[in-house]
């Protein structure tokens, strides 16, 4: 399918999307963020994709949602047409595993978005912050949730109250990325990682995002719960037998992905 603001391409089992509104540094308007979801699904129905990146240009991944389509908005026009929880959501939504590569700004909506991600890996050039504040208004696509838990509630009051930007390597050390890369290098990393993931049995990978996904929403026993029981599930499939199979005869694990 041709998109107008995005680009997707499949290597292997790995599904890229690319932000593609370099006029806007990639600031997530409406269209965006619905081939966003559209591209999004697209590689949720393909049994031959495992994993996603994410990414956006050297200068930014995103710079915040389109300032200019929101400013004249009202309340009740948002509330019955919630971009947010509509389109947006289907980042977090996606049940695959799905990387950020981050370059650049990701500011506003694009920290968010990449925060929906089940990992952000930086490069060195990356930007992040919430500088909502700036414009009148708070983050409003989960900046105030996920952020805290993220970085801890000191930065992350620090990040939304000032506005202030953060460096690669401040995000790094707070716990936001999980590494940073050369900004040369920040594709062919993210893509060894999704070719990695992919390679793996996608309904265990799924039921792992899922069940560290959980440790947000779930207390410490609830949680142990959840995953002892999908643990126990996981010996229903044929990829557990593959997988343990594989190490006690010295070869190489050959998943059915199903
Ligand atoms: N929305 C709409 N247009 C944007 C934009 C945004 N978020 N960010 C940048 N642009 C546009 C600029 O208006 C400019 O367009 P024109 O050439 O037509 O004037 C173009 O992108 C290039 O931007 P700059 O000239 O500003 O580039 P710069 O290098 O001087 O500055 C920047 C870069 C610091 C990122 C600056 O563009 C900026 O501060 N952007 C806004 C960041 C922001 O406030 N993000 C939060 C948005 S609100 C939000 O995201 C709510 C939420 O929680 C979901």
């Amino acid at each position: 399918m041709a998109y107008k603001t995005i680009q997707t391409k499949t290597e292997g089992r790995v599904g890229v999307i690319t932000f593609d509104r370099p006029s806007a540094l990639n600031a997530l308007c409406d269209e965006l963020t619905t081939e966003l979801a559209a591209a999004l699904e697209a590689f949720e129905a393909d049994e031959d994709i495992g994993c996603v990146v994410l990414t956006g240009s050297a200068k930014a991944f995103a710079a915040g949602a389109d300032i200019k389509e929101l400013q004249d908005r009202d309340f009740v026009s948002l509330y019955m047409h919630d971009p947010f929880a509509k389109s947006w959501e289907s980042v977090a939504r996606f049940r695959k595993p799905i990387i950020a590569a981050v370059a650049g700004y990701a500011l506003g909506g694009g920290c968010e978005i990449a925060m929906m991600c089940d990992f952000i890996i930086a490069a060195e050039t990356a930007k992040f912050g919430q500088p909502e504040i700036n414009l009148g208004v708070m983050p409003g696509a989960g900046g105030t949730q996920r952020l805290p838990r993220a970085v801890g509630k000191s930065k992350a009051m620090d990040m939304c109250l000032t506005g202030r930007m953060m460096n690669a390597e401040e995000a790094e050390r707070a716990g936001l990325v999980s590494r940073i890369v050369a900004a040369d290098d920040l594709l062919d990393t993210a893509m060894e990682a999704a070719e990695a993931i992919a390679a793996k049995s996608l309904p265990i990978a799924m039921m792992t995002k899922e069940a560290v996904n959980m440790a947000y929403e779930m207390g410490l026993t609830e949680g142990i719960r959840f995953e002892r029981r999908v643990f126990q599930s996981q010996f229903a499939t044929e990829d557990q037998k593959e997988g343990m199979a594989a190490f006690a005869s010295k070869r190489a694990a050959h998943f059915r992905h199903r």
